[in-house]
């Protein structure tokens, strides 16, 4: 039994998360998670709020309400939400916590201690309406480039030249539209990422091959993006990791105060990660455990040096988990004394699209998870997402493809074959396992199809190769209905009803397989499976022939609702309407 640590890229907290965020991130973490935990693993699975930050600010201000009520409502919005689609997380915890808080201010003092820290002083643009310095992306103003009056500080939308907030004509403020701006000196901490350059380009390097530990190659996606970053143009930069702000980690040394620092918070993106730990000791804390609960998944000298640790994201998150986050857990161990987890393996994301465009927060384009839920059952989503996850290239979200894939793979292969035999069964020898007949060369041709594929299933799992996992899933429930077709025993039972009982019991007992198989990508579904054949008994089904008999002669089952009922015509048509413009 290993230890696993899993992690999922924490949303941000304005706003609910659309189908392409959840399948970049979430959702196939909870596979893994699922997976692992069914295979006997100890599994962490965390998750969490991003909470802070401009967009979370403005967000509560565009509600009406303070930032931090706007924070703790719509931490709740996104916990249900994660429910309805069945995320497993151990914790689902909040950026904004005093945990993250007191590990960030840890963070940064021990890369204050390392030399890791610059402090810088720079000019930085002042809106005396706002009383607030406005980040590049906040000012707005003409581009000198094209003449496009909406072009942002830190880049023209028209244009695509990157800018700075001084190249603009007539700057004026995004959040007020003021025009009372002036440059103002103020003073920020830098984390000099470039002193550890060599390090994390050979960490990264030896991960395009398989580690000392054994561990598989990253993909090709996480460590191209790295890589770039590493080598393009000057290579990896110092960032800036403090902003001017209210809503934040208030910027600390450790405990003390930093001199020349009051009233400044750590960039989001600074704080995002620690997070994970974070909401790791927010889990014990939640349960009332100790704090080596949570320290032996983040700490080698606490036990942590057997965990496997894997993180889940979008590729635009890739940057931060490859370099920065790495900087931050490298640097803070400049002296041997507190050497945190490094993660083993990042499995990266592209883009999901949708209907021949991209899904868009900002825009509202495209299908929210909370629209998704009130329209279908998760498994529907779960199951099209996973098995179409962007892993090799974008991919794209049509209706068509969604009816079609839900029909025949749920309802015509899975569906089909679960109705079809337990009502067969219950017609012709009641709702009980039948006795009587035997296993022939069908059966044995049948066992040893399943033994390949689930051995492949499992490969593709441990791999974290989604599409192909998702693939071969399917071809387990087409074995198990072909198998049925062929075997007819609606036949078979007028002229040798033992051999007609004899399939019956293969395939209800195979029906509680597939419910141990399908679980990680249709747990609820997998739910009224094994509910249905009225056993609790999920071990994987290492070995086959004898899992195929798990139910025994005479044990009662019932017959299931309608598992999967198919998406029509008129609904695929109704939504692709409802779901064409922009959401309000
Ligand atoms: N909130 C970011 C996003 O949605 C992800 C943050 S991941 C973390 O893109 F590592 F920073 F936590
Ligand atoms: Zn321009």
């Amino acid at each position: 039994m290993a230890r696993i640590l899993i992690t999922s890229a924490i949303p941000y907290i304005n706003g609910i998360k659309h189908l392409g965020n959840l399948v970049g991130s979430q959702l196939p973490a909870d596979l893994y998670a699922r997976y692992m935990r069914a295979r006997g693993h100890e599994v962490m699975f965390i998750c969490a709020t991003d909470e802070h930050g401009t967009p979370a600010e403005l967000a509560a201000a565009k509600a009406g309400k303070p930032v931090e009520i706007y924070c703790a409502e719509m931490h709740e919005v996104q916990k249900d939400i994660a429910a309805g689609f069945r995320l497993s997380f151990d914790h689902f915890g909040r950026s904004s916590s005093a945990r993250n808080r007191a590990l960030t201010q840890h963070f940064a003092g021990r890369l204050a201690d390392a030399g890791l820290i610059a402090e810088v002083s720079e000019k930085q643009v002042f809106s005396r309406t706002d009383n607030r310095f406005l980040p590049d992306r906040y000012i707005e103003g003409t581009c000198p480039n094209c003449g496009y009056d909406k072009a942002r500080g830190d880049q023209c939308e028209n244009c695509t030249k990157q800018l700075d907030p001084t190249d603009l004509i007539n700057p004026r403020s995004a959040i007020s539209g003021s025009t009372d701006l002036e440059v103002r000196e103020t003073k920020h901490l830098y984390l000099r990422q470039s002193a550890l350059k060599g390090q994390l380009r050979d960490w990264i390097v030896s991960k395009t091959a398989v580690d000392a530990k054994g561990n598989p190659a990253w993909p090709v996606l996480t460590t191209s993006i790295a890589l770039k970053w590493l080598d393009d143009g000057e290579g990896l930069q110092d960032r800036g990791i403090t902003r001017d702000l209210h809503w934040g980690v208030p910027v600390k040394r450790g405990e003390a105060d930093w001199p020349g620092m009051e009233g400044k918070v750590f960039y989001v993106w600074f704080d995002a990660p620690i997070e994970y730990i974070a909401a790791t000791a927010e889990w014990a804390d939640a349960n009332g455990l100790p704090d080596v609960a949570w320290q032996r998944w983040w700490r080698n000298d606490m036990g942590a040096e057997d965990v496997r640790y894997v993180e889940f994201m979008g590729k635009d998150n890739v940057p931060f988990h490859t370099l920065s986050f790495p900087a931050t857990i490298i640097g803070a161990n400049y002296d041997g004394k507190e050497p945190w987890k490094l993660v083993d393996y990042i499995k990266s994301f592209n883009y999901l699209n949708y209907d021949g465009g991209q899904f868009s927060t900002s825009q509202g384009r495209g299908v929210f998870m909370d629209q998704a839920l009130s329209i279908l059952p998760a498994d529907y989503w779960r199951w099209w997402l996973l098995s179409h996850a962007p892993e090799s290239s974008d991919s794209e979200f049509t209706w068509e493809n969604f009816q079609v894939s839900a029909n025949k793979d749920l309802a015509d292969v899975l569906g089909n074959f679960i109705s079809r035999i337990t009502k067969f069964c219950r017609a012709k020898f009641g709702e009980a396992i039948p006795a009587g007949g035997a296993a022939g060369p069908r059966e044995a041709a049948l066992i040893e199809e399943l033994t390949t594929r689930i051995r492949a299933y499992e490969g593709f799992m441990e791999a974290m190769e989604v599409r192909k996992a998702a693939g071969e899933l399917r071809a387990i429930w087409v074995a198990g209905n072909e198998y049925l077709q062929s075997a007819a025993p609606w036949t078979v039972v007028k002229t040798d009803p033992e051999q007609a009982a004899a399939i019956v019991r293969l395939s209800l007992n195979l029906t509680r397989i597939y419910a141990v198989l399908s679980q990680p990508f249709i747990p609820e579904a997998a739910a009224s499976m094994m509910a249905g054949m009225r056993s609790d008994d999920w071990s994987w089904p290492k070995d086959v022939a004898a899992a195929l008999e798990v139910l025994p002669v005479g044990h009662v089952f019932d017959v299931p609702e309608v598992l999967f009922r198919k998406i029509t015509d008129e609904e695929r048509a109704e939504w692709q309407q409802k779901f064409a413009g922009v959401r309000t």
